[in-house]
């Protein structure tokens, strides 16, 4: 029996990445998934592939900052699969920069895909979950909470999500709903690959450099995250609810 046989998920910024990764890994386990993204061609070639897995889905246009657009978004999936099950906030951007040289518009565009985003779909998600006392909400956090040089906005918001994430597992337990937060450290994704250019190193010299100092030699792949999303998703965690899960490789604080 697969675990998400019958069950209904979104996963945004699912296009590519790691949000793709659980899109598919969720998909390959039965769900049904809702995948969101301002990159509808990305989001279209995830649900294709997730047709290919012999499960379905359905590709929409969202920007997570938009309460509009989340409303209408979330009730397309319900509409299509008749519940909705599990929710990973993945969606967001970097717009690092020293703090002297951090714009407005660098925190703000920061703190509104991540933090208000996260919230502006929980509260969506939650609407649906409640009524059927059932439900996983994954938060999508970052080692750069603990603090990262170039990052004011990134690391507020990462941490913010730690404490909506413990705020909201208190007040959706009594609804039978977990939520957690995966916090992962270096994931090769096109997001690690942008902070190397910005840092004017190759990707190649930029993991070289964090594999010195991880115990486990290696940078992580979309599918680490997918593997720690799948368990916080399943029943099995269904004890597990206000967790942080660092994926990093190595111990954290
Ligand atoms: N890659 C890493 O090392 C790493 C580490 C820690 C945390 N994270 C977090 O994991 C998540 C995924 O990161 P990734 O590396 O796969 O990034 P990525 O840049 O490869 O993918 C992010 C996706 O989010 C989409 N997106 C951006 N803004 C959006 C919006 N307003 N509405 C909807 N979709 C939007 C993008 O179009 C893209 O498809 C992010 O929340 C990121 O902060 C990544």
């Amino acid at each position: 029996m697969k675990r998400f046989a019958g069950k209904v998920a979104i996963v945004t910024g699912a296009a590519r990445g790691i949000g793709a990764a659980i899109a598919k890994r969720l998909a390959s386990e039965g769900a049904r998934v809702g995948v969101f993204d301002l990159n509808i061609e990305g989001a279209q070639q995830v649900v294709e592939e997730i047709r290919g897995m012999g499960s379905d889905g359905l590709a929409l246009s969202c920007d997570v900052s938009k309460p509009d657009q989340v409303e209408s978004c979330f009730r397309q999936v319900v509409e299509k699969f008749g519940q909705l099950d599990i929710l990973v906030n993945n969606a967001g951007v970097i717009r690092d920069n020293l703090l002297y040289k951090m714009t407005e518009d660098d925190w703000d565009t920061v703190i509104d895909i991540h933090l208000k985003g996260t919230f502006l779909c929980s509260r969506e998600g939650q609407k649906y979950m409640v009524p059927r006392r059932y439900g996983k909400i994954i938060n999508l956090s970052s080692t750069s909470a603990l603090g990262n040089r170039g990052q004011t906005n990134y690391s507020a918001a990462k941490a913010g999500i730690q404490g909506m994430t413990k705020t909201m597992a208190i007040e959706l337990g009594p609804f039978g709903i977990n939520v957690n937060a995966i916090a992962p450290g270096f994931i090769a994704t096109d997001m690690t690959r942008a902070t190397a250019e910005r840092m004017k190193i190759s990707f190649e010299q930029f993991v070289e450099e964090y594999v010195k100092t991880n115990p486990i030699k290696r940078v992580g792949t979309p599918e680490d995250i997918a593997n720690a999303a799948a368990f916080l998703a399943s029943d099995e965690a269904g004890y597990i609810t206000g967790q942080v899960l660092y994926v990093a490789g190595r111990p954290t604080v």
